[in-house]
């Protein structure tokens, strides 16, 4: 499902970056409806927010059109999160106090969904000890607070008051959404910063007819869930995914492919790159050649289909001049998963094989318990979400870079 976050863009100099972050969140696949208060638009334009968040952006409360196509309650309710950025003094002060008497404010006060609050103001402003009496009781009424930094500010003085930058509150929004309510995971170093990586996910599919193809139950959700977390520590992700009902994660590039060729000729195409991790569960072969119309049934008895073999995207890769400092493979399995992948290791010249028993609920399902066979021996992660144990990996490949 696409999320979405209610983005109210308050009155601060500091509005322009929140233009930026429609963009970084749209690339993340996460859309934003705006609501553009007054004094937000002294700084930006509702035509710039709407050009970029490609909807109609929501600027007044006694705007009898925009109540008629969506009203105020039903605005606060129709996102996954809302955003308040730049969060102003004035704008904080009102929401702690219940106050609503603006289409931000009655919004505010009427959301049954949670809030980030991105302040920004003057330094006197943030450490005045009424805005931290009201920043106290937002917080323990449940908002999430991201920022403010300390630096320059547009006023000339220093301190505490600028604006989180739009990437950081994209991850801080991303995080909330994916249920961290402690904010925990923003608060690393992006180790990975610098470093590209390329990941395959899903199944691939190969025609047999412009109808009918072969393929296998991958749901590329594990594939998905590791390029969103090497994008978290800061890696140039590029996901090549075969068909799936998924939304594209958080990374830098998204390919969408379908047969094992296709991913093969688009896993070359983004080739440097210092990390490759297979998760696609590629067919293993294909039919010799697709008929060009759909096969009718009952013409010549039962069609017997040969099959040829695929390329083995890993191992071509794994030999490849520019092969990947780091090349992870994935072995599923169903029984001597152990044994299987250290076998796989060596055929495929992979660096790590992540080994997973694939008999139970592991492919289309939401866990996995992986192990990881590297040359130094088995690092087995207990059953986890398959975010979780995606996180974990990430982690491992970070370490293993540090
Ligand atoms: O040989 P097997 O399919 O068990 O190997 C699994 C690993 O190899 C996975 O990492 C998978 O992504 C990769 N693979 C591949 N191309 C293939 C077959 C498997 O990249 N044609």
């Amino acid at each position: 499902m696409t999320k979405r976050v209610l983005l109210i863009i308050g009155g601060g100099i500091a509005a322009y970056k929140s233009l930026f972050l429609i963009r970084v969140l749209a690339r993340r696949g996460i859309k934003s409806t705006v609501i553009l208060t007054n004094g937000g638009s002294e700084f930006v334009t509702a035509l710039s927010a709407g050009g970029l968040s490609g909807e109609k952006v929501y600027t007044d409360l006694f705007d009898l059109t925009a109540e008629a196509e969506m009203g105020h309650i039903e605005l606060s309710r129709s996102a996954d999160l809302v955003v308040v950025a730049p969060a102003t003094a004035d704008l904080m002060a009102k929401a702690a106090h219940g106050i609503a008497n603006d289409l931000a404010t009655t919004t505010l006060s009427a959301t049954d969904k949670r809030t980030l609050y991105v302040p920004a103001m003057n330094v006197r402003m943030w450490e005045n000890p009424a805005t931290q009496r009201n920043v106290t009781t937002l917080s323990d009424d449940g908002a999430f607070f991201l920022g403010p930094d300390e630096g320059e500010m547009a006023c000339g003085e220093f301190g505490e008051g600028r604006m989180a930058e739009p990437e950081a509150i994209a991850d801080a929004i991303e995080t909330i959404l994916e249920g961290d309510t402690t904010l925990d995971g923003l608060k690393g170093p992006k180790p990975l910063l610098g470093k590209k990586a390329l990941v395959t996910a899903g199944p691939t599919r190969e025609a047999i007819d412009p109808v009918r193809y072969l393929s296998n139950h991958s749901s590329g959700k594990q594939g998905y869930a590791i390029a969103a977390a090497l994008t978290r520590l800061g890696a140039d992700v590029t996901l090549i995914s075969g068909p799936t009902a998924l939304d594209p994660p958080a990374c830098a590039k998204f390919v969408r492919v379908e047969s094992a060729r296709d991913m093969l000729a688009a896993c070359e195409t983004a080739l440097p790159a210092e990390i490759f991790v297979a998760v696609a569960a590629v067919a293993d072969w294909r039919p010799d050649g697709c008929a060009n119309k759909k096969i009718k049934k009952g013409t010549s008895g039962i069609p017997a289909l040969k099959l040829v073999e695929n390329p083995d995207i890993l191992a071509t890769l794994s030999a490849a001049k520019s092969r990947p400092e780091l090349v992870i493979g994935f072995a599923a399995e169903t029984h001597d998963v152990v044994e299987f992948a250290k076998a796989k290791r060596d055929k495929k010249n992979c660096d790590w094989i992540v080994a997973n028993d694939v008999s139970g609920d592991v492919m289309g399902g939401d866990h996995n318990a992986m192990i990881v066979v590297t040359a130094d021996g088995e690092d087995i992660f207990p059953r986890l979400k398959k975010e979780d144990a995606a996180r974990r990996l990430a982690e491992k490949i970070a370490t293993h870079f540090a």
